[in-house]
């Protein structure tokens, strides 16, 4: 049954709040559970659809996942069961061609259905295909499916065309275990990426640079169990006081890496915000209505693009005009059509959105188009006077565990209706 949910704004939003592991860095961790017979035990893995998805993905691959009465989840493959992620799972959540190197690493051979295009525009695995192949692979797609065959993967140097998250952990996880070293140059330098070195460094990988655009990864023939804590997630920390903010409230994250946050505190006080930082809690209040900011995303450690949206609906109340650029991707504005839908005023020209603030949103009935946009429309719905009904939140369940939750400890009033 689709769900709606009906936010009534109007209420500052005060209080703490804890954030939730990263999606982004969960979705790696499990899949590199695929490259050891041995269990791997992660703390704190997010419960959110997207976790669910790639779940059931390993569970026909041939993992055995439990979840322990600590509250970690366990991951053991003892064997690969099958060497095939469908298109049907692939479709549904992109990540899943994260299973493409582990597999191929582990057993030699891999399957994994061509994403194609996404609510966020055409994402091509291009970068993760020539990686594999420096590494000794043989590729070719067939019936929509990438087919990877190698005998042992062989250490390269590798240089992608573009930063890519994915694509730099896949490449990543199948260079642990090739033979020799190898070279990710223009590697992502996301939390994300660090994360995933941590817990194969804790599986026995030898991996130096993650962080920096060049990793260093010597391979070994074997990889071991783990026990690994997923780091907290910046984007969902982001949502959380961009909800204070745009509320004119006082919300603190608590449990945050606040240097990960670094980019997204920066333009909150460029909008007025008061941004305090004390250990692992970040504090934000807004006095009155926020100045408008310029804002280009880029890879970490730059502005986020998923990101974007949310802080769109926040300048979409600033005095003045705001400019967004969206360097890498085009079709990152789906929300704009929708706030519009609240009274904002935004254009789009090119990759660049321009945002000329009005006092207020008013309420309406809206539709999420994706992830980061349906946080930016529950954003936007918070400030806005009246109610604003928010459909198609399957979206938003995808990445934010608990999100409405959190928004109503903190005063929100916002309710879930199945229809
Ligand atoms: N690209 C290529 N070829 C490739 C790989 C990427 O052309 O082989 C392009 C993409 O089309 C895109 C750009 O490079 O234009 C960067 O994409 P990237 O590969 O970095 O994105 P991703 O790894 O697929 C991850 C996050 C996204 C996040 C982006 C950018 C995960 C599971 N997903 O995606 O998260 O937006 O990095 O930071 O880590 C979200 O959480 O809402 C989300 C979409």
């Amino acid at each position: 049954m689709p769900a709606r949910l009906i936010v009534e704004g109007g209420v500052a939003l005060r209080g703490e709040v804890a954030v939730s592991a990263a999606k982004n860095a969960a979705l790696p961790a499990l899949a590199a559970a695929l490259l050891t017979a041995a269990p791997v035990v992660l703390d704190n893995v997010p419960k959110l659809a997207d976790v669910t998805t790639i779940r059931s993905l390993l569970g026909r691959l041939g993992a055995e996942i439990t979840d322990e009465s600590d509250g970690s989840t366990r991951i053991r493959t003892v064997s690969v069961r099958s060497h095939e992620a469908p298109y049907e799972l692939v479709s549904t959540m992109r990540a899943s061609v994260l299973v493409l190197g582990p597999l191929l690493a582990r057993t030699g051979v891999a399957r994994v259905a061509l994403p194609g295009g996404c609510a966020i525009g055409v994402r091509p695995i291009d970068q993760h295909l020539k990686g594999l192949k420096q590494l000794g692979a043989e590729i070719a797609i067939e019936n929509g499916y990438v087919e990877a065959r190698a005998s042992r993967l062989k250490g390269a140097r590798i240089t992608p065309d573009l930063v890519t998250v994915t694509g730099t952990e896949n490449l990543m996880m199948a260079a642990a275990l090739a033979e020799g070293t190898t070279v990710i140059d223009n590697a992502a330098r996301e939390p994300e990426v660090t994360d995933l070195a941590r817990l194969l460094s804790a599986m026995g990988a030898r991996i130096e640079g993650a962080g920096t655009e060049r990793i260093e990864i010597e391979g070994v023939t074997d990889l071991s169990g783990a026990r690994h804590r997923i780091i907290p997630d910046r984007i969902e920390a982001g949502t959380l006081l961009v909800a204070g903010a745009i509320t004119g409230g006082d919300v603190t994250v608590t449990g945050a890496v606040p240097a990960h946050l670094a980019a997204i505190r920066d333009k909150l006080e460029e909008c007025g915000a008061t941004i305090d930082v004390d250990g692992d809690r970040v504090r934000c209040r807004t006095p009155g209505r926020p100045r408008s900011a310029d804002v280009i995303t880029s890879p970490f450690p730059a502005f986020p693009t998923d990101m974007q949206a949310q802080v769109m609906a926040l300048l979409g109340l600033a005095e003045g005009t705001s400019k967004i650029s969206e360097t890498i991707f085009e079709n990152r504005f789906m929300h704009v059509a929708e706030l519009g839908r609240l009274g904002a005023r935004i254009e789009i020209d090119g990759g660049t959105a321009v945002v000329r603030g009005v006092e207020r949103y008013q309420g309406a009935p809206v539709m999420a188009t994706d992830l980061r946009a349906s946080a930016s429309l529950v954003l936007a719905g918070l400030a806005a006077r009246g109610i604003t009904e928010v459909s198609r939140v399957y979206h938003l369940d995808r990445g934010y565990e608990r999100l409405e939750a959190k928004l109503q400890a903190l005063g929100a009033r916002i309710t879930r209706v199945m229809s």
